[in-house]
């Protein structure tokens, strides 16, 4: 049975929700929330260490203000209710993106980061203002700069997710096939897989399917 250490999600699918069962968008994204609590609860039980989310990419500024601007103060509301909770789980938050925010959200962001530091039971990344190539650019421009020797090991030290291991499962929901700039580096020996559901409809059932289906692949990595 393979381990899970790392299980990453493309949470897509909230508008789509929202539009059919409340004529709202931003409905959906309310929706979503529950899901992010259920998985957050679910991978907790499961003894996985990390989880990455992404909640934010650097191609979503493309949206209109009034999306946006729901999607932060959604975030906000959750951070100043539940940060104390996760923190009493001993859960490790970290965000993984550029942090220009309001001043109030980067504040916010990097207290909750400092008060779950130490945290050790589960570790949750969160993407936002996430972009995986502007990730890797950057991490190539920190590594010349310095003078470092080019080498894999290297460049990772220079990536958002640096001493965090690989993700062995990814899940993107929402029926779409596509990796939309997210940790293109770090799932070259990731499983995907692709669910149909959309994020609000997406519960313990079909995550817990996902680990199982995991959990019997044989993984190669190049090896037979
Ligand atoms: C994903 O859901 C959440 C974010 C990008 C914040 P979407 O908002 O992309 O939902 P669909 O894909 O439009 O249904
Ligand atoms: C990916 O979903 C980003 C997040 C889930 C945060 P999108 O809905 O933004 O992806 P595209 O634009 O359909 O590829
Ligand atoms: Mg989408």
């Amino acid at each position: 049975m393979n381990p899970i250490k790392h299980v990453a999600i493309i949470m897509d699918g909230n508008g789509r929700w929202g539009l059919k069962y409340k004529n709202s968008r931003n409905a959906g994204h309310k929706a979503g929330l529950k899901t992010v609590e259920k998985i957050i609860k679910e991978t907790l039980r499961q003894k996985i260490k990390f989880l990455t989310l992404y909640a934010f990419s650097t191609e979503n500024w493309k949206r209109p203000q009034k999306e946006i601007s729901f999607l932060f103060s959604l975030l906000e509301n959750f951070l100043i209710k539940r940060i104390n909770e996760l923190n009493k789980q001993k859960i490790k938050l970290k965000i993984i993106g550029i942090k220009n925010f309001s001043k109030k959200l980067n504040r916010l962001l990097s207290i909750s980061e400092n008060k779950t530091f130490k945290n050790r039971e589960l570790q949750i990344n969160l993407a936002l203002n996430y972009g995986s190539k502007s990730e890797i650019l950057n991490a190539v421009k920190v590594m010349l700069k310095k003078k470092d020797r080019v080498s894999e090991k290297n460049f990772t030290k220079y990536l958002h997710t640096t001493n965090i291991p690989d993700p062995d499962i990814l899940i993107r929901t929402g029926n779409t096939k596509r990796l939309s700039n997210f940790l293109l580096w770090q799932l070259a020996y990731t499983e995907i897989f692709f669910e149909k559901k959309l994020w609000p409809d997406f519960n313990e059932k079909d995550y817990n399917k996902i680990l199982k289906k995991f959990q019997i692949i044989k993984r190669n990595y190049g090896n037979i």
